[in-house]
């Protein structure tokens, strides 16, 4: 075992040896400090075999970082060198907001699963963008980077909120995902029914064609929709010429879990949801006919789940809470490993 990996694995278990919230707080800094001293991996994983295209975007390789992992965009560039092909910063939403009272976040250990309630934590638009200016001013970023649009807990109106998050980073970021499907935030969710869907998406659409025409535009769901919303949500999606389906967010279900944690509220992630969200993945492929990109997330931690999201019809793969038990190195090794076959 190399020192890198040794001190990769000692880092990652004295990680988990603290509280959650504070063990990401935590590794980010410890990304940025590796960053900082040029010790970072290196950028993207890719070849060849690897790279691909989509939208307009050329990605190094089709494993990303989810929504949730950074924020406040405080880890772009570490984060981009330390392998992924991609990464979603945020939620954000246009004020800031402190999100739901401590603890919000809890590993179930046994399940390798997490559940979280953070209720959109945010630092808001503003300061989130400055510090991606900044990003953006000090060096060219190695791959594509896209952000999760947010609403604010006490807006009536969620999907101003969208448009105007989307118009202060116009320029800024590669593609935007209009976040329907957090369980945290009240009443978001409600954005998902077909007239909502089409609403929303059509008021979205137009703020992206006056402010960052070409910048994709994608839609993310949850997992708890039935066979009847699905089909209704793909159909909207056709209709409204929306570019892209990321599937899925966190699940409100808990069949089937054996940790301590498992009656915590909040949305689960992990290995609880990737039979699920690879489900709706292959229905929404289905559905779709291949008009649509689609990327799969839920669950993904190896380099066979990545696998089984591109066979069900993704186009990119992205994973969050396989990183809580593997390591941010996962992504790039689990690219390695589809570049291996
Ligand atoms: C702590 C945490 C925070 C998250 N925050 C967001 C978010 O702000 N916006 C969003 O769309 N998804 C968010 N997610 C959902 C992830 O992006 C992803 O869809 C989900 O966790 C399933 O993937 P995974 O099983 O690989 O974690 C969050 C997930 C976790 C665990």
């Amino acid at each position: 075992m190399s020192f890198a990996v040794a001190a990769e694995r000692a880092g990652l278990a004295l990680l988990r040896s603290l509280e959650p919230e504070e063990a990401h707080r935590r590794a980010i800094q410890a990304l940025n400090l590796r960053h900082a001293m040029g010790l970072s991996p290196g950028g993207p994983v890719t070849s060849p075999r690897l790279a691909r295209r989509v939208w307009n975007l050329d990605f190094p390789n089709p494993v990303g970082v989810a929504a949730g992992f950074d924020k406040n965009a405080e880890a772009v560039a570490a984060t981009l060198a330390s392998g992924p092909g991609f990464l979603e910063i945020g939620g954000v939403a246009p004020r800031p907001q402190p999100g739901n009272p401590r603890p919000r976040l809890f590993r179930l250990t046994e399940d390798r699963g997490v559940i979280n309630r953070f209720g959109f934590n945010t630092e808001g638009m503003e300061v989130v963008a400055a510090r991606l200016e900044a990003t953006r001013a000090a060096a060219p970023l190695p791959a594509p980077l896209g952000l999760n649009l947010g609403a604010n807990k006490d807006s009536e109106d969620k999907v101003a909120d969208y448009v105007a998050v989307l118009g202060r980073f116009a320029g800024l970021v590669d593609f935007f995902v209009v976040n329907v499907s957090s369980p945290n935030t009240e009443r978001l969710r409600d954005l998902q029914g077909r007239e909502a869907l089409a609403a929303a998406l059509a008021r979205s659409l137009e703020a992206r064609e006056a402010k960052a025409p070409g910048a994709p535009l994608l839609v993310k769901i949850a997992p708890d929709l039935d066979a009847g919303e699905l089909s209704d949500v793909a159909e909207v999606c056709l209709a409204q010429g929306i570019d892209g389906i990321v599937a899925t967010n966190t699940t409100l279900s808990r069949e089937g879990l054996r940790s301590a944690h498992a009656h915590e509220a909040g949305g689960l992630s992990g290995q609880p949801l990737f039979a699920r969200s690879t489900e709706v993945l292959g229905e929404l492929s289905r559905l779709t006919q291949g008009a649509l990109p689609l990327v799969g997330v839920g669950g993904v931690a190896s380099v066979e789940q990545a696998q089984a999201k591109l066979a069900a019809g993704a186009s990119l793969v992205q994973l969050y809470s396989g990183l809580v038990y593997g390591g941010l190195a996962l992504a790039g090794e689990i690219a390695r490993g589809l570049d291996r076959g």
